[in-house]
């Protein structure tokens, strides 16, 4: 939530800032705004999306080499021109751009107000720069000690990036609880909060760990400190990304560019991880804590949002085939209990960003009891992926659309290997059917590009019956059950329609009220264990005269006899089912949303990045 971007250098500050941010609009896009140092500071803001400020402000004066920009996700005070960041000290000699929550903000306040200090926004991060600012009058003391101590009173989750008109060749950053890289160029510096607005200028990168302090100085070694001012030595990381990558690739979203993408990054996620001549799977995270693993008893899966859909679909996987007993939590349940967890236990936090609040929170939870904790994430470097003991990288490159698609496949994809390897280890699967699953997965990727060429037509034609409903069901069983869920979820987030997603059978237990000629009714029906149930129940709906779209195996015949529209995915085996059943319901999706004229890489009031709990 909220991206920040800052640069440190002999170049025009502005168009780079304006460039970086338009990267990271993924993680809010409600109001924006820069602040350019050039003798004296200068504050430009708009509400509405980066373009709207780059139109305003390109026509005044922005010369300047040192400046800090944000684009914002609202959490305190509306989206307007007056909230918008970054936000000013109340002598006009600080600017402060901010990412996260400061928590004790409404105290910090009443005390700054009483000391005779005056507030423009309803912000809880102008409350911190004034902050900064009477530490630095009263002590005075020098921007980073300023910071410092400013930060040691604040409680709550920030990335922050100030500058000073008293020191114009310096920046100063921290973070906890929200993410911060600085880019290192040639006699230059830049600041965001993930590497993709920086890789254009440079490859070199230091992630700023929890509670440390950079102070980024033109001519000078960058210099980290921790918050009780102890010095680091930071690591320098050459990231491993292009610019093609974060390009639409001639895709009018990228969500469809991410959808599209997908039998190449199944492919990815198993490259080098899998043989299934050999019969072999191999995950180093998995490798390391074997025995941990093997001996586990139970394992714990954290997530939100569609990665909580990837966890149930490996529950599902690792019952069936390890055997171990498996809980799938909200991250955010998980965290404001107080669950039974132990050093026996293993969690295994599932995010695309590895930057979500609420799962980092539950894992720092699960490591304070003492569980063995492990990450399946997509961003390389992330809070996530540095905070667990182990974990596996689903290499989906970056997922921009925030309808999360291809990190949905890729954790399904790296839940299979694992439950497979798991399988094999504790030896709770058949030879045969192990080959046959690792034979079937190896040709995923091809199965998936079948599903994308053959029904695209066919699901705009559906797309466009559905497009006026104001609600939808999403039914399925077993695997398709969490599949459901997020063919609910995705429509829901980008077309603003109502959807629920239901176990099949659950829908004869109150859903069923609903059902009426308006109710379209997506059945997920490829389950060959269930079959004859799953047809009562899109019976059932007929006979209440729903609407059924049922995605069905090739060459099905009693279902597409019965339902209004079938859509067909090529047969696979249960278990990797999910994979396909998926792709006809984000296509669904997108489309209804485009007919509905909805900006689908960008959804209302949505952010691709939750750092707020
Ligand atoms: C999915 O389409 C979402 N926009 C959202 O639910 C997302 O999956 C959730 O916020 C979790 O994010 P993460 O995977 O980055 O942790």
């Amino acid at each position: 939530m909220c991206g920040i971007v800052a640069y440190l250098g002999k170049k025009e500050a502005f168009p780079i800032i304006i460039n970086g941010l338009k990267r990271l609009e993924y993680r809010g896009y409600d109001s924006t705004g820069i602040a350019i140092l050039n003798n004296e500071l200068k504050v430009f803001k708009k509400a509405g999306k980066v373009s709207d400020l780059e139109a305003y402000a390109s026509p005044l004066d922005t010369i300047g080499n040192i400046g800090i920009g944000h684009t914002r996700w609202a959490t305190h005070g509306k989206p307007n021109d007056t909230n918008a960041h970054p936000h000013k000290s109340g002598n006009s000699r600080l600017a402060l751009v901010h990412n996260g929550i400061i928590e004790n903000y409404k105290y910090l306040k009443s005390a700054l107000k009483e000391l005779g200090h005056h507030f423009d926004s309803e912000t809880d991060t102008e409350v911190l720069v004034h902050l900064i600012e009477e530490l630095q009058k009263r002590d005075d003391l020098s921007l980073e000690d300023a910071v410092r101590e400013a930060l040691t009173r604040v409680v709550g989750a920030y990335a922050i990036v100030v500058i000073d008109k008293d020191n114009p060749t310096k920046i100063v950053a921290a973070r906890k609880d929200s993410p911060l890289v600085i880019g290192i160029g040639n006699e230059e510096y830049y600041l965001a909060s993930d590497a993709t607005p920086l890789i254009e200028y440079t490859k070199k990168m230091i992630y700023l760990n929890e509670e440390e302090i950079a102070v980024v100085e033109l001519g000078k070694p960058i210099e980290v400190k921790s918050i009780d001012n102890i010095i680091q030595s930071p690591t320098i990381q050459e990231v491993d990304m292009n610019i093609e990558e974060l390009e639409k690739g001639g895709y009018d979203y990228f969500m469809m560019k991410e959808i599209h993408q997908q039998p190449a990054t199944v492919a990815d996620c198993m490259r080098g991880r899998i043989n299934a001549e050999e019969g072999w799977v191999h995950l180093g995270g998995v490798n390391q804590y074997e025995g941990k693993f093997t001996n586990a008893s139970r394992i714990i899966m954290a997530a939100c949002g569609t990665s909580w859909h990837s966890a149930l679909i490996g529950e599902y996987l690792f019952e069936e085939l390890a055997r171990i007993p498996v809980e799938v939590e909200y991250a955010s349940e998980l965290r404001y209990r107080n669950p039974v967890l132990t050093e026996n236990d293993v969690v295994i936090a599932i995010s695309q960003s590895g930057e979500t609040a609420d799962t980092l929170s539950a894992l720092r939870l699960a490591k304070e009891r003492g569980a063995l904790t492990y990450g399946i994430v997509n961003v390389v470097g992330s809070s996530i992926a540095r905070l667990t003991d182990a974990g596996s990288y689903i290499h989906a490159g970056p997922e921009i659309g925030v309808a999360s698609t291809k990190a949905f496949t890729g954790q399904v994809t790296l839940l299979t290997l694992m439950a497979l390897k798991l399988a094999k280890l504790r030896n709770t699967i058949s030879e045969d059917y192990y080959r046959q699953l690792l034979f079937e997965l190896k040709v995923i990727p091809k199965k998936i590009s079948q599903v994308l060429s053959q029904n695209e037509a066919h699901i705009k034609y559906i797309a466009n019956e559905i497009k006026d409903k104001t609600n939808a069901l999403y039914l399925g069983r077993g695997y398709n059950f969490p599949v459901a869920l997020e063919g609910a979820l995705k429509l829901k987030e980008i077309s603003y329609i109502h959807a629920e997603g239901y176990p099949a059978a659950e829908m004869k237990h109150g859903p069923i009220a609903l059902i009426d000629e308006n109710m379209p009714v997506f059945v997920i029906a490829t389950n060959k264990s269930a079959y004859e149930k799953i047809i009562s129940n899109i019976q059932e709906v007929k006979a209440r005269k729903g609407y059924v779209i049922a995605i069905v195996i090739e060459g099905e015949k009693t279902i597409s006899e019965i339902a209004d529209h079938v859509i067909e995915i090529p047969d696979t085996v249960e278990p990797l089912v999910p994979l396909l059943s998926v792709i006809p319901l984000q296509l669904l999706s997108y489309y209804i949303a485009i007919l509905r004229g909805c900006n689908v890489d960008q959804p209302r009031n949505l952010a691709k990045s939750v750092t707020v709990e």
